[in-house]
């Protein structure tokens, strides 16, 4: 069986120059000037964060779950940093809260992001006739892994040399900084796709060893390819910062949560 080698680390080297994208830079300074785009953006990732946790679901097949390695960790986790991003938002800026509620979540833009990216790679998986839920789940995941990996690196610093008070700029780097800890970890979907092809499938249902027969088709490419999806969907996203006053009327001009 042909392992796959997926060199986690240098996908993120190649990708990083998405992050010097013009109008990702200019957005990101917005975001780093100004406290309600810092609540927003917190908001966003806490909406993105319980996406990916929802993501293993989306597998719909129990025993083939049951074979991804350290999949219970993974989801632990990204349901910490979907309410961790949220906690401090609530903390620090308790003034775009309503009775606990973020006033504006009906224009966050978190889930819309990482639906947008599993229908693009659905599709061009569909198109290579390499379509599975298992399929889809590993590509979708690792193209969202490389992109959190690399924008919250750049938050980070953005943040970090912005003109916001001490307390603010304090805050947010230590709970990003310890969720990218905890997301450099997640970067094992070469492990998990080649302990999935070397699984023993002879007590496995029919459904489940068709989903690991799929497995054996999909390339690097594909997997490649949702990274782009991936960065090129948040270079859209962040772009729109860009445009500050705009982008502030339409959030604040969001129907009631
Ligand atoms: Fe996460
Ligand atoms: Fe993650």
């Amino acid at each position: 069986m042909k392992k796959i080698e997926l060199r986690e680390s240098d996908t993120c080297k190649n990708f990083s120059s998405y992050m010097e994208d013009e109008g990702l830079r200019a957005g990101m300074h917005e975001l780093a000037a100004d406290p309600f785009f810092v609540a927003f953006f917190l908001m966003t990732v806490s909406e993105g964060e319980g996406m990916g946790e929802a993501g293993v679901a989306a597998i719909r097949q129990d025993e083939v779950a049951g074979l991804l390695h350290d999949i219970e960790r993974q989801q632990h986790e990204e349901a910490g940093h979907k309410t961790g991003t949220r906690d401090l938002a609530h903390k620090l800026f308790p003034e775009y809260f309503t009775n606990g509620e973020y006033r504006f979540s009906k224009r966050l833009t978190g889930a819309e992001y990482y639906l947008s990216v599993l229908e693009q790679n659905r599709r061009h998986l569909k198109e290579r006739g390499r379509y599975s839920r298992l399929n889809l789940y590993l590509t979708t995941t690792f193209g969202y892994e490389i992109m959190v990996v690399l924008l919250y690196e750049a938050v980070i610093k953005a943040i970090a040399t912005s003109s916001l008070s001490e307390s603010i700029r304090e805050a947010c780097g230590t709970e990003l900084r310890r969720i990218l800890a905890e997301e450099e970890t997640h970067l094992e979907i070469e492990d998990q796709h080649n302990a999935l092809l070397a699984a023993d499938r002879s007590k496995l249902s029919v459904q489940a060893s068709q989903m690991l027969s799929a497995l054996e088709d999909l390339e690097v490419d594909d997997y490649q390819w949702a990274v782009r999806a991936s960065m090129d969907e948040i270079v859209r996203m962040m772009s729109r910062y860009a445009e500050p006053t705009a982008f502030r009327a339409h959030i604040e001009s969001s129907p009631a949560a």
